[in-house]
């Protein structure tokens, strides 16, 4: 981005169509449900949760914070801004606070997104990236784990690993490793990876999107073998007298022979606390979505309304269905990007400061990663239209096919991008956030948010000191001890995976 556009960027007024979504700067123009969908009847609600006439669930609102090893993650180009802290991603210290203060606020986990490449399709270059510090400078997601969990009490952590990129042995080792030191608070987002240059830095070429998802099947396979199948229960027997640690005859080889991977022995690994660690998705595509109805736990979604999300969340809820589980047995965060302050006045003019910083260039180069379309050079009243490509499908589908009722453009994207992300924005004192967070759980289906930030930590800050506060005394915070281990922190009723899931099948 060069200096005359930050100069036109600083001189915007805050733009509408962003605002009316969610509160209420222009309500009598715009209205807040107008650019929001209508208000579903597909919503349906988890087993035991009641509706009041105003059509509230009262379901606890479950949190997770969205972050990466990075200086910046959704609201690139607010590394700039001074209340913002991204830059400090290399000190450890910075991970132990941000981790202390969600501890504190009861947040589920922290999820820690990752990719292996460099978003290089705007343009056709990396630049973009490099210079707006789109997710470039970063690094590895899973180091800063076991000092975050040694300084927390309950908080869990899912952290993103691409199956395309991770051989399933020494994977499911890393995993068992952190499981075993976080005492059961490790999940993994399993992703497929979309970059294109991810692939071709460890010498491969990215897989065509479905077959990504048949090869995410068998890691899976392997991984559950590894983890649920290699060592019984009690092969471990720990006994001095006998001189036996563990029993040869409780240690199986897993003797996997597939399309992608074989593995003949056995896992290193004795068993975890979770044995299988929770198990996050976040692909929406037809196949995204089949592939998290039979193994994930937690799904995050994302989308700019309710009416979108709404039908998204029902589409998920029903594959779970198809795959023989409960569909309510999984727990589902809407993105959002709260921006809150004590009146609802400081908050407007926090996001005020966020949009006069906030990098409309980065933002593309972002969405050209996501979704593999290259939006440089594109009129910027041009309407969006569904493609398919073989980066990731539901990125683009969310404002083209998913949203019939509205035309997005380059502009409007790259503005509703460039703070926050795919999801939608709440800005306001902490009643304005904590009815718009009740609002877009009732009419969603959603059962929590994967909270995003704007400045880091303060956006996490600012929802630990005034909307926690204010779900609890709704009646609508989760409970603060949930369970030792991640998976029933989400709800689980015990440490390992449930039987409805195909990953206890592989248990001996
Ligand atoms: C909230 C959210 C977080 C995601 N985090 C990551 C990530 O950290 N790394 C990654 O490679 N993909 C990530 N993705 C992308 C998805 O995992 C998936 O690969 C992508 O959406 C393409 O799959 P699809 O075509 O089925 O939607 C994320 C998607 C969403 C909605």
């Amino acid at each position: 981005m060069t200096r005359l556009e930050h100069g036109a960027i600083l001189q915007r007024t805050v733009p509408q169509h962003r605002v009316c979504g969610l509160w209420t700067f222009q309500e009598t123009e715009c209205g807040p449900r107008k650019l929001d969908g209508e208000r579903t009847s597909e919503v349906s609600t988890p087993k035991g949760s009641t509706v009041d006439n105003s059509g509230r669930s009262g379901k606890p609102i479950r949190l997770n914070a969205f972050v990466q090893n990075a200086v910046t993650h959704q609201s690139s180009g607010l590394w700039r801004h001074p209340d913002d802290r991204g830059r400090r991603y290399t000190d450890l210290e910075h991970w132990v606070e941000l981790a202390r203060t969600i501890d504190e606020a009861d947040f589920d986990s922290l999820f820690i997104a990752d990719v292996l490449g460099m978003s290089d399709v705007y343009a056709g270059s990396r630049d973009a990236a490099l210079a707006n510090g789109v997710q470039v400078p970063q690094g590895d997601p899973m180091m800063a784990v076991s000092a975050m969990a040694a300084a927390t009490r309950g908080l869990g952590f899912g952290i993103t690993a691409s199956v395309s990129y991770e051989h399933p042995f020494s994977l499911a080792r890393r995993f068992t490793t952190l499981d075993h030191l976080t005492k059961g608070r490790v999940g993994w987002n399993v992703v497929t990876g979309y970059l294109t240059s991810a692939a071709e830095n460890l010498g491969l070429t990215r897989l065509p999107h479905d077959e990504r998802y048949a090869l995410a099947e068998e890691h899976l396979e392997v991984c559950y073998k590894l983890w649920e199948g290699s060592w019984e229960d009690d092969a471990v027997v720990d006994d001095p007298e006998r001189g036996l640690f563990t029993d040869p005859s409780k240690v199986h080889d897993i003797d996997h022979e597939g399309t992608y991977f074989t593995v003949p022995g056995a896992f290193l690994c004795e068993p975890s606390p979770q044995r299988t660690p929770t198990l996050f998705q976040a692909g929406a595509s037809s196949s995204g979505l089949s592939f998290a109805g039979r193994h994930a736990e937690a799904v995050f979604v994302s989308g700019p309304s309710t009416g979108v999300l709404a039908r998204n969340i029902a589409k998920l809820r029903e594959q779970i269905e198809a795959a023989g589980r409960d569909p309510h047995s999984v727990v589902v965060y809407a993105q959002l990007t709260p921006i809150v302050a004590e009146t609802d006045a400081l908050a407007e003019a926090k996001y005020r400061s966020y949009l006069d910083l906030a990098s409309r260039e980065a933002a593309l180069s972002l969405f050209g990663g996501w979704t593999g379309l290259d939006l440089a050079g594109v009129p910027s009243d041009q309407p969006l239209r569904y493609a398919e490509t073989d980066a990731g499908r539901s990125a683009l589908a969310v404002f083209t096919s998913d949203d019939p009722d509205r035309d997005w453009t380059t502009a409007d994207i790259a503005e509703h991008l460039a703070v926050g992300g795919r999801g939608p924005v709440a800005v306001g004192g902490p009643e304005r956030v904590a009815d718009e967070m009740e609002r877009w759980i009732d009419e969603t289906g959603a059962d929590g948010f994967n909270l995003a930030f704007a400045v880091t930590p303060g956006t996490f800050a600012d929802v630990a000191e005034y909307v926690v506060p204010e779900l609890r005394r709704r009646g609508r915070a989760v409970a603060p001890d949930r369970g030792p281990t991640l998976r029933e922190r989400l709800g689980g009723t015990g440490p390992r995976l449930p039987k409805d899931h195909v990953g206890s099948t592989y248990h001996r």
